[in-house]
């Protein structure tokens, strides 16, 4: 091996510092499926924390569809959307999303990611103020770095703060707006006040993005969270990688705004399409939520069930479930006990979350029982009395690096 370029060893000692400061991460290899209980590392362990939220992706009519769409269409999608790579089942799939979801028009995208990204990059340029919220997931916010690199102007409110909103539209200084956000937010579950801000946008003559990648297929009759409210969003963004069990992005808007996207959003033009697989499955699942209530319905029991028993009865109602530690070795220290104790449910640290406000994310699947949500119910509640009972740390917290 030749010796280490200056950047090699300079990319060393970053990682070093990274994990010095207790930021480390790996990848963890499950050997079964998005059950309840999985196999990792040898171990069976109750899992908590996948965003299989309905727990279709072993649905028999999804895994069917899949199937069928493998012996039809073979695995790999062989071009992008706008080459070889698009089929009929990509158009029925957006005409299935528009419909359900009361749009016009749709757009499948590789990735929820490349949605959001593809969204802010295209509508954004000068002439536009983008308003985002503090909180808005990391496919937004790099969204947002694209649309600055357009020349747009980008502000960011505090976390869900109407008037602070408010004010930034005042002052607007561009001909247009776009205010964007998650519809539940993807590390605290909260959900986003869409039928405040819609009117609010409207009356100073915004469009309003919202990206429900949690909420779709999750709260209401599956719509999500801007559903019950009028008027709706101009642009709702979803991802078919989480309650719909697949992988891949959608944007539902007007023919206009989806036909743009179509012409000139780089992630659909330069990135292969998902395969025919994976949208069939994203396909049943779609036709499983519209026909079948139940499914929502027993993913809601549980999310009622768990946040009793966790004493954060009367919250958002969505399957994230944040248990906050703060602290990020003691974090990864919780998430360790709990590993002991038979249970996969990761610490979110910084960057995910800010400095100092790690957290446990637990979400909830339909497909849990209730001894196993009990079960968590009870080592949660062993953890907690265990630290009321612990000192106070005498020690300041640590600089950790910064992310970029
Ligand atoms: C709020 C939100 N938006 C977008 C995405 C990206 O979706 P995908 O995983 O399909 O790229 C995620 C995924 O974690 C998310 O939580």
């Amino acid at each position: 091996m030749t010796s280490r370029t200056g950047l090699q060893t300079h990319l060393a000692d970053r990682l070093q510092t990274w994990r010095t400061a207790g930021l480390g991460r790996s990848t963890v290899d499950l050997s079964s499926g998005q059950h309840p209980v999985v196999d990792i590392d040898g171990d069976r362990r109750l899992l908590f924390s996948s965003s299989n939220y309905l727990g279709l992706s072993h649905h028999p009519t999804v895994v069917a569809a899949a199937v069928a769409a493998t012996r039809a269409f073979g695995t790999g999608a062989g071009g992008s959307r706008l080459t070889t790579g698009s089929t009929t089942l990509h158009r029925q799939l957006e005409d299935e999303l528009a419909d359900w979801l009361g749009y016009p028009d749709c757009v499948v995208f590789p990735t929820g990611y490349a949605a959001n990204l593809a969204a802010l990059t295209v509508l954004a340029d000068d002439t536009v103020t983008v308003f985002s919220d503090e909180r808005n997931h990391a496919s937004i916010i790099d969204g947002c770095r694209s649309a600055k690199s357009n020349g747009a102007d980008v502000r960011v409110y505090p976390h869900q703060d109407m008037h602070a909103l408010r004010r930034l539209l005042d002052s607007r200084r561009t001909p247009h707006g776009l205010v964007v956000t998650d519809g539940v937010f993807s590390m605290d579950g909260t959900v986003a006040p869409v039928g405040t801000l819609v009117p609010l946008a409207r009356e100073h003559g915004c469009m309003v993005l919202v990206d429900d990648a949690h909420g779709i297929g999750t709260l209401g009759d599956g719509r999500g969270s801007a559903a019950p409210h009028s008027p709706a969003p101009d642009v709702l963004v979803g991802t078919l990688s989480k309650a719909l069990a697949a992988e891949g992005g959608f944007l539902c808007a007007d023919t206009v705004t989806c036909d743009l996207l179509r012409n000139q959003a780089r992630p659909f033009i330069y990135s292969t399409a998902s395969p025919a697989p994976t949208i069939a499955a994203a396909l049943a699942a779609v036709r499983l939520v519209r026909s079948d209530p139940g499914h929502v319905r027993e993913l809601q029991d549980n999310v009622r069930r768990l946040t009793a028993g966790l004493g954060l009865a009367g919250t958002t109602g969505t399957p994230i479930i944040p248990v906050p530690v703060g602290d990020e070795a003691e974090a990864m220290a919780v998430a360790d006990a709990l590993r002991q104790d038979g249970f996969h449910i990761p610490a979110i640290r910084y960057p995910t979350v800010p400095r100092g406000r790690a957290i446990l994310r637990v979400t909830v699947m339909a497909t849990h029982t209730d001894a196993q949500i009990d079960a968590l119910t009870s080592a949660v509640g062993r953890w907690r009395a265990a630290r009321a009972a612990a000192p106070v740390p005498d020690r300041e917290p640590p600089q950790p690096p910064t992310a970029r």
